[in-house]
């Protein structure tokens, strides 16, 4: 069994899915590691050179076989939710987490996260929250909700994450 991470860009995915890694039997994945490591490309040049729709295509990919895998921490890209086959398949094989902060929190994080996401890099504050309203209903769909706050540290998610898994695994 998985735990899946999903949550808007800078919602901590990928720390706390680092900490779940740190505490427990679970292997640490992340999506776009996958795309970065299979093109030797940062996000930044894929969007670039190649567009948002190719990106998708291998997004799409690297869930499958993040999917394929047992026992591991996905920490996915922001945008996985989209496409409901990506839920569908990260589902058959993992409990899907939801991390969800308001968008103060994300607010807060914009000037750090602009430097690695091609979709906040050159958008204002407001074109980010449009797109973090528009995103909600995908983010709602997800199996469990984790509420993000600031300030508190990822071991205490992980912690409350992995109980939860345990929880619904039994
Ligand atoms: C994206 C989120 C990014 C990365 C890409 C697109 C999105 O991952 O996959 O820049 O559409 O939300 P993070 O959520 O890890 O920033």
């Amino acid at each position: 069994m998985n735990i899946v991470l999903t949550g808007f860009m800078a919602s901590g995915k990928t720390e706390i899915s680092k900490a779940i890694a740190d505490i427990s039997k679970y292997t640490l994945v992340d999506t776009d590691d996958i795309i970065v490591n299979k093109m030797n490309m940062t996000v930044n040049e894929i969007f670039e050179k190649y567009g948002e729709e190719y990106f998708r295509k291998v997004e799409r990919e690297a869930v499958l076989e993040a999917a394929a895998m047992d026992d591991a921490v996905i920490a996915t890209g922001g945008g996985v939710v989209l496409d409901a086959k990506n839920i569908d398949a990260l589902r058959k094989t993992g409990i899907i987490f939801n991390l969800s902060p308001s968008f103060s929190v994300i607010k807060e994080r914009i000037e750090e996260a602009r430097k690695t996401r091609p979709l906040m890099a050159n958008e204002s504050v407001q074109k980010i929250e449009q797109r973090f309203n528009d995103r909600k209903k995908f983010y709602d769909n997800c199996d469990c909700k984790i509420k993000v706050i600031s300030g508190r540290a990822p071991k205490s998610y992980a912690l409350e994450i992995l109980k939860t898994a345990e929880e619904k695994s039994n």
